[in-house]
């Protein structure tokens, strides 16, 4: 069986000789492959690899010796620099089919370090008294007990060998909130970027395409990351976030130019009625994207400046039609490697009116 691709989430794809669509767990795009069917459904069926006839160039031996029980990593078979190349293709096939757009060949995913990257994480605790904590198995509720894991920074291996009562634990490397010489307040219950390093790099692109100003909107905020970084270049700064928690932190991250409003984005743009044509809009929503009613706002507000940020580009594909039709500019579009070892990556599409 010839592999054609990769999908988004990284299984792989190719056809059974009757025609059937067939998603193969673990192959690489342009392997010879022979499978075991697992699961057939009508329309499609999935499988896994019995034996590899002709492996990618770029296929490795999975470094992490818990790799393929652990439900964390799903791509270190693939030299990193191939893990690149298939989020691109992954990337490309999505915006073409869902947005109906060919992007940029220029397309550039930037990348960093590609272990010891996360500073944050969730851990479970085992049965195993040797080893406290450990992470879900793939698609099941069984601990997998770690010792040592290759994308968790060297700080957070540290406190896996921390004993608790706890069932679960959130790990959080508060020492390293300080990144592009700031200091950010934020903790484990709000959501906070993992890879700090691909953080600052993101930053540096928000704040280009974001420039000067009179006003900008940071909505889906958090704890008030970027308008901790913009709040110097903008006369006023109104952010909006409905978790409440995350109001403590954007206190202490946020100057007296900046307003936070605890509630969701969809009440607040119902209870004010703002101008937004010649401000400067940063949207950073959660995987499903931008409800139907927030997104026919957007679209209807004709934004000078729309800074879409996303963890999902199967759902900024879906929301980049919606603009494009609305009348908006894709001016520019990237994606970043947050996540080394999975087919996950964060993106960044700037759209002007
Ligand atoms: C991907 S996070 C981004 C946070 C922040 N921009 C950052 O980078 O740290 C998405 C945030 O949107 C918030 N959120 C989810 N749905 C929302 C809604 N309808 N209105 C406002 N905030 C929402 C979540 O609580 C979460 O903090």
């Amino acid at each position: 069986m010839l592999i054609e691709k990769n999908i988004q989430g990284g299984s792989a794809l190719t056809r059974l000789p009757n025609g059937l669509v067939c998603f193969v767990e673990g192959a690489l795009p342009g392997e010879s492959v022979e499978v075991e069917i697992i699961e057939q459904k009508k329309d499609f069926a999935k499988a896994v690899i019995s034996k590899i006839l002709s492996p990618h160039e770029k296929r490795r031996i999975p470094p992490c010796p818990y790799y393929g029980k652990c439900g964390g990593c799903n791509a270190q078979h693939a030299e990193f620099e191939l893990q690149i190349e298939i989020l691109q293709q992954i990337v490309f096939d999505l915006f073409l089919r869902i947005a109906k757009l060919n992007l940029p060949q220029n397309f550039k995913i930037h990348s960093g370090n590609q272990w010891n990257y996360r500073q944050r994480a969730q851990v479970f605790k085992t049965n195993n008294d040797k080893i406290p904590w450990g992470f879900l198995e793939r698609a099941s509720n069984n601990v997998v007990p770690i010792e040592k894991c290759f994308v968790l920074s060297e700080k957070i291996n540290q406190k896996l060998n921390e004993k608790s009562n706890f069932k679960k634990l959130y790990l959080f490397d508060n020492q390293s909130e300080k990144f592009l010489g700031k200091h950010i307040h934020a903790d484990e219950t709000v959501f906070f970027q993992s890879n700090l390093e691909m953080l600052s790099k993101l930053i540096d692109f928000v704040k280009d395409a974001a420039g000067e100003g009179a006003m900008l909107l940071d909505i889906f905020s958090g704890a008030g990351l970027f308008s901790a970084f913009l709040q110097d270049k903008f006369e006023s700064v109104l952010a909006v976030e409905e978790n409440p928690i995350c109001q403590k932190f954007a206190k202490k991250n946020l100057n007296a130019n900046c307003k936070f409003y605890a509630e969701s984005a969809e009440n607040f743009f119902s209870r004010n009625s703002l101008d937004l044509s010649k401000a400067c809009v940063i949207i950073d929503p959660p995987r499903p994207g931008l409800t139907n009613n927030l997104c026919n706002f957007l679209c209807k507000a004709k934004i000078q400046k729309l800074i879409y940020v996303s963890c999902n580009p199967a759902t900024l594909a879906r929301d980049t039609r919606k603009f494009l039709n609305a009348g908006y500019k894709l001016a520019n579009i990237h994606g970043f490697a947050f996540y080394p070892q999975t087919f996950h990556l964060e993106m960044l599409a700037e759209f002007n009116f």
